[in-house]
């Protein structure tokens, strides 16, 4: 479903390259090299120098658009286990870590009719600056340097399938909840409304994180960057 991949050297942020090309309501990946303002959640600066994987994926979903960024992470995950990666988690929904380290992240946004779905990931980084400390990258992990076409090309497979799957027939959250960290753990969900506290209790039907907040009501949130408080 993806049908094509766009490729630059250098881009500003390839979330807001993918937004020129919204006009022709095709679904298609970005992708570069380095980015100079790469992005995260929350205004945060995205770390993107050469040896990472940063691609936007430019899609327009008819239905569970607020599944998406799990499903990138999902992705993520099927395609580093194809590397023969394990100990892979989801901090549900936008990050995957590996070993409890944080090896990529998602972020999306709603741009008219279309979600720009946006993807780093750490692959031939060699090393972090001390305030990213929680990250990891591919070779840091193994001491091998990787392909990034081939593993871009390894994800967009898992996502089109997985997205095609979510479109079409709908897709059981019990597939990705094996993956989910922090069951039980005690976080913070950042939303538009504010900030609220609680432990994650589980991810329920419509992939939505479901939280016991601290007066012990369960509170269902689609959306939002949760953060753990015991990091
Ligand atoms: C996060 O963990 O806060 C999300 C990071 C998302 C980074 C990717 S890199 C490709 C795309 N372009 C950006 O500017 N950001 C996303």
């Amino acid at each position: 479903m993806i049908e094509r991949v766009i490729r630059y050297n250098r881009v500003s942020s390839t979330q807001d390259k993918a937004k020129e090309f919204v006009e022709g309501r095709r679904s298609l990946a970005v992708t570069a090299l380095t980015q100079d303002k790469g992005r995260g959640r929350q205004g945060r600066i995205w770390f993107s120098p050469k040896g990472g994987l940063y691609v936007s994926l430019l899609v327009y979903p008819e239905h569970r658009v607020t599944s998406i960024p799990l499903l990138a992470s999902l992705s993520i995950i099927r395609a580093l286990e194809e590397y023969g990666f394990s100990k892979l988690t989801i901090h549900w929904p936008n990050d995957v870590l590996l070993d409890n380290h944080k090896v990529c992240g998602v972020v999306c946004e709603r741009y008219r009719d279309a979600v720009i779905c946006g993807v780093g990931l750490n692959v031939n980084i060699g090393k972090f600056g001390p305030r990213l400390r929680k990250a990891t990258s591919l070779t840091l992990e193994t001491g091998k340097e990787y392909d990034i076409d081939r593993i871009l090309e390894v994800f967009l497979r898992h996502f089109s399938g997985l997205y095609d799957e979510l479109q079409l027939r709908g897709l059981k959250v019990k597939e990705v909840l094996n993956y989910i960290s922090g069951l039980g753990e005690p976080v913070e969900v950042l939303t538009a409304q504010g900030v609220v506290r609680g432990t994650v209790s589980d991810i329920d039907d419509d992939w939505a994180l479901l939280l016991r907040d601290e007066s012990g009501i369960i509170k269902k949130f689609y959306y939002g960057d949760v953060r753990r408080l015991e990091w």
